[in-house]
């Protein structure tokens, strides 16, 4: 008998009629702190609670760690794209709300996307980590891996890994603070994101690369951002072929 694990199931009787396709956003509007923002019909996925445990060093991590661009076609498990997202941006202190990566003044204006092919109990998609709950909402249906791949000069990385992570960053929340320097902090940020998913996936037996070379406009159209939020970084991740 087919078994539809629970969150697929939620997933399935929250998701509204209307189709959508790549690019086109289920999703819209800005909350206070700039973050896109739900239209009420809250369609997330929870995601498995992360390992704090791992068996891999920090040395060892470092050490082995290389950018990995073939992959094999196994999938990628939803454990596994929970602990990646929670590498990224996860709540590490929940008093202050502080993430597993450093922020410019604790004013995160980062977020990330994963463009969803070939992860176990999650239907392909654009979804975004809400670190609050540590959960995904879907923003777009459909397969985004191959909009990325185009805007990202057709890098067979991005059309072969069933996982595709993207950073972008609402400068805005920083600019508030630090005025042009933003521009500056937001970069920075999205190379600890990087480095956090590397090792995360050294610990996972996982493979990624990071991929700054793409068309700014057309990634921005390939994620549906807003005006104020920029692509900063492409991540696919996949099983090591
Ligand atoms: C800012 C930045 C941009 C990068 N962009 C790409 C890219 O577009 N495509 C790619 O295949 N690798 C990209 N890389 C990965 C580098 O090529 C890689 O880190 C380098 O060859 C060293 O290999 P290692 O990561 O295995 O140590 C990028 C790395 C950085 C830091």
């Amino acid at each position: 008998m087919l078994r539809v694990p629970f969150s697929l199931l939620l997933l399935m009787m929250m998701t509204a009629a209307a189709p959508a396709g790549p690019g086109d956003r289920e999703t819209g509007g800005d909350n206070e702190r700039g973050a896109p923002r739900s239209r009420g019909r809250s369609e997330s996925i929870e995601l498995p609670k992360p390992d704090r445990d791992g068996e891999l060093s920090v040395e060892q991590a470092l050490e082995r760690r290389r950018s990995v661009r073939e992959y094999s076609d196994e999938p990628l498990t939803l454990a596994e794209l929970g602990q990646l997202l929670w590498a990224a941006q996860g709540i590490t202190e929940p008093r202050r709300g502080f993430r597993a990566a450093p922020s410019a003044g604790a004013t995160f204006p980062m977020e990330v996307y994963a463009a969803v092919g070939e992860v176990e109990d999650v239907p392909a998609g654009l979804y975004r980590y809400l670190p609050d709950g540590h959960r995904i909402e879907r923003v777009a249906e459909g397969d985004h891996r191959p909009a990325l791949f185009e805007a990202g000069l057709r890098q067979a990385p991005l059309a072969e890994a069933p996982l595709v992570l993207a950073f972008t960053a609402v400068v805005q929340r920083t600019a508030s603070r630090y005025g042009a320097r933003a521009e500056r902090y937001v970069q920075i940020e999205a190379g600890h994101l990087s480095q956090n998913i590397y090792l995360q996936c050294e610990a996972l037996g996982l493979g990624t690369v990071a991929i700054g070379a793409f068309h700014d406009d057309e990634l921005s159209r390939a994620l549906a951002l807003d005006d104020g939020e920029r692509p900063l970084y492409l991540m696919p991740v996949g099983r090591p072929r």
